[in-house]
């Protein structure tokens, strides 16, 4: 993009913050099953798993609309979704085999959840005032299952993980 920075636009802007939510999403690929593998809950690797299938598309959504606006599928590193990621993994080594090592991971999961969830939000927001509509479709699908993830993982925490932690 050879746009001086003044002459940047909502265009840019969408493009930049697609390219982070892409680098975010395929390391998050690679961290999920890694956090199945830890859990000891049945129920949270379960999530963990389901989760990870889901965001194979979520990846797949993303190149389409890459290709949409004619642009190719590059990621742009994220310190933030770095920063969140290496926290969950430091809660794996501190807490191995630990009673609150699922407690601490759902919650570096949610975490996740909620970038995700501004991320989406916000480009979902940009789509629509770009009149981008094919693009807000698939956005919005990617927002639906990050809000659904989350709530299954508070229902969760509420249900076992955090009980057995406390136990
Ligand atoms: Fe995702
Ligand atoms: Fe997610």
């Amino acid at each position: 993009m050879a746009a001086k920075e003044k002459d940047k636009d909502l265009n840019d802007l969408f493009l930049d913050t697609l390219k982070d939510v892409y680098y975010a999403e395929k390391q998050i690929l690679r961290a999920l099953p890694k956090m199945a593998k830890a859990a000891h809950s049945d129920k949270l690797r379960a999530a963990f798993e389901k989760h990870h299938g889901e965001t194979e598309d979520q990846v797949g959504r993303l190149e389409q609309i890459f290709e949409m606006i004619d642009k190719p599928a590059r990621g742009k590193t994220c310190d933030a979704i770095q920063g969140l990621l290496d926290e969950g993994k430091e809660i794996m080594e501190e807490y191995k085999g630990s009673e609150a090592l699922d407690a601490g991971m759902l919650a570096a999961a949610q975490a996740v959840e909620h970038y995700e969830i501004s991320r989406y939000g916000t480009l979902k927001q940009w789509a629509q005032q770009l009149g981008m509509n094919d693009t807000v479709r698939l956005l919005d699908e990617t927002l639906q299952e990050e809000k659904k993830t989350d709530e299954a993982l508070t229902s969760l925490a509420e249900a076992s993980v955090n009980l057995a932690a406390a136990a």
